[in-house]
C-alpha cells in the first residue's frame, strides 16, 4: 500500500488524542553499559526528543511525560539535583525549537518546591509557547496523581464554602476543571517503558478509560519506530484495523 493510500484509508481521528507517557528505564539502560544513572537519564532526553517531534507531526493533541514523580524525591540527593540542573538545560535549550515548531508547554505538578531559577524558566518557556496551537506538551514535574485530585478537591470545597455550588449538586466536571489537564481530551492512550506494568499514580482522574501500553524497551531505545507501534497497536484495539507501525510511519511522511 502507498504512503498516500495508506493516509486516504486510516483517517487522523482515530489518532489518539492524548498520550501519557511513562518514561521509565533510564537508570537500568545505563547500569547496562556500565555508565552512571545520570549518562541514561541524559539519553532520555533524546528520546524525549524523538517523541515530542514525532507525535507533533502525526498531529497528536496532546503528550503528556512523567518527567518527576512526588515519590523521585526519596532517590539520592545527588541523583536528585542532576536531575533538576538536566531540566533547567533542557529547558533552556529546548523551549525555542519547541516554539518553533508551534508546541505549547505546560509544566504540571508542585513546582513550588523547585529552585526559584527553575521556577522561572518554567514560567518564561509557558509564557512564550502560550499562544501555540500544535501539540500540547505537557511535562509532568513533581507530579502525582493523587496530588492533583487532593488540589482539586482543595479548590472546589472551597466554592462549596463559599456557597457557589450545594455539595449535592456537585458533578465530575465540576471537579475536573481544577485538574492539571482541564479542557485538555482524557488520557486515550497510556505507555510504559522498560517492562513494568503499572501506572505509579500519574494521570488517576484523566487515564480512567486509558487503553495501556507496555513495552520492555528502556526509556532512551524509544524512538519514532517505537511510538508508531504504539499507535498502530492502539488503532488496531480500538478500531479492529490491522494497521501497522510501518503505516503509521507511512503518515507521518504524507503529514510532513
Ligand atoms: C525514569 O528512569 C526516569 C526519570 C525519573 C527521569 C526522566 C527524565 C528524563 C527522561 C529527562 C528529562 C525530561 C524532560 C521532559 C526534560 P529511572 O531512573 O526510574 O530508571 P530505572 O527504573 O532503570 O532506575
Amino acid at each position: 500500500m502507498s504512503s498516500q493510500s495508506f493516509h486516504q484509508e486510516i483517517d487522523p481521528s482515530l489518532l489518539p488524542k492524548h498520550i501519557a507517557v511513562i518514561m521509565d528505564g533510564n537508570g537500568r539502560w545505563a547500569k547496562a553499559r556500565g555508565k552512571a544513572r545520570m549518562f541514561g537519564h541524559k539519553a532520555g532526553v533524546d528520546a524525549v526528543r524523538k517523541t515530542v517531534s514525532t507525535a507533533n507531526r502525526l498531529g497528536v493533541q496532546v503528550l503528556t511525560l512523567f518527567a518527576f514523580s512526588s515519590e523521585n524525591w526519596r532517590r539520592p540527593e545527588e541523583e536528585v539535583s542532576l536531575l533538576m540542573e538536566l531540566f533547567v538545560t533542557v529547558l533552556g535549550r529546548e523551549v525555542k525549537r519547541l516554539h518553533k515548531n508551534g508546541v505549547k508547554l505546560k509544566v504540571i505538578g508542585d513546582t513550588t518546591r523547585f529552585s526559584q531559577s527553575l521556577q522561572d524558566k518554567i514560567a518564561a518557556a509557558e509564557a512564550l509557547t502560550a499562544n501555540n496551537t500544535g501539540l500540547v506538551l505537557n511535562v509532568a514535574a513533581n507530579y502525582g496523581g493523587q496530588w492533583d485530585i487532593m488540589q482539586a478537591v482543595k479548590k472546589l470545597a472551597a466554592q462549596v464554602e463559599r456557597g457557589e455550588i450545594p455539595a449535592e449538586q456537585l458533578t465530575e466536571g465540576d471537579l475536573q476543571v481544577h485538574l492539571s489537564c482541564s479542557g485538555l481530551p482524557d488520557v486515550d492512550l497510556m505507555i510504559r517503558t522498560s517492562g513494568e506494568c503499572r501506572i505509579s499514580n500519574f494521570m488517576l482522574w484523566q487515564a480512567a478509560y486509558a487503553e495501556l501500553y507496555f513495552t520492555e524497551q528502556f526509556w532512551p531505545d524509544f524512538d519514532e519506530t517505537s511510538l508508531t507501534e504504539a499507535i498502530a497497536w492502539f488503532i488496531n484495539r480500538e478500531r479492529r484495523f490491522g494497521c501497522t507501525g510501518e503505516q503509521i510511519k507511512a503518515m507521518l511522511q504524507v503529514e510532513k
